[in-house]
């Protein structure tokens, strides 16, 4: 499903992130050292190639919060923002560490005039974040920022499963 919130399209999605051949940037839902790891991580570098890792070897390590760009490499994207989301019940206040990923992404891919960026639900995985209060701070962050951006034009969510998506689309339409 899909809302344009002032001019701004948000679309809920099912798939995998390394497959959105259409949009400019895709998150990463990454680690402090930016390796290549598991999940959506292990994904990305898999899919973006060993000169990914050699570009983020230099930008490591980052904090909870924090975003950084590169290339996509072997990616269909032109870019890859890497987040590192809060650990669940161990970065704290994660509310606020997780609204840091997707407010810093957003600024980040505005200033180099990408028009469209997918995220996966960073955090949720590995890190433990429960996908309802995680798809209830990813949201109204979206929604928060969406007014302060130039470029952006088109924020999709990937989503692993059919119970991720469904959660996130009520988020979306109780917006
Ligand atoms: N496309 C979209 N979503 C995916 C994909 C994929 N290819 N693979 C996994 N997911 C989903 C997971 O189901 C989960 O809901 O992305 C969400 C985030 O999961 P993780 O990748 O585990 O991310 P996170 O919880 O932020 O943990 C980051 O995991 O892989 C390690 O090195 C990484 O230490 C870091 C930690």
């Amino acid at each position: 499903m899909e809302k344009t919130i002032s001019g701004v399209i948000i679309e809920c999605v099912k798939g995998d992130i390394t497959r959105q051949p259409d949009v400019t940037a895709v998150v990463n839902a990454a680690n402090a050292w930016l390796r290549p790891g598991g999940g959506v991580a292990g994904a990305i570098h898999h899919a973006a190639g060993p000169e990914l890792d050699k570009e983020c070897r230099p930008l490591a390590p980052i904090k909870p919060g924090q975003a950084v760009i590169t290339g996509g490499h072997n990616l269909p994207n032109k870019y890859v923002i890497h987040c590192l989301g809060p650990r669940y019940g161990v970065d704290k206040p994660e509310d606020r560490l997780l609204a840091d990923c997707y407010r810093n992404a957003l600024k980040l891919a505005d200033e180099h005039k990408i028009d469209s960026i997918a995220f996966p639900a960073i955090s949720t995985g590995v890190f433990g974040y429960p996908v309802q209060e995680a798809a209830e701070v990813a949201l109204r962050t979206v929604k928060e920022t969406i007014p302060s951006l130039r470029h952006v034009k088109k924020i999709r969510f990937v989503l692993h499963s059919d119970r991720d998506l469904k959660i996130h689309e009520k988020v979306l339409e109780s917006l």
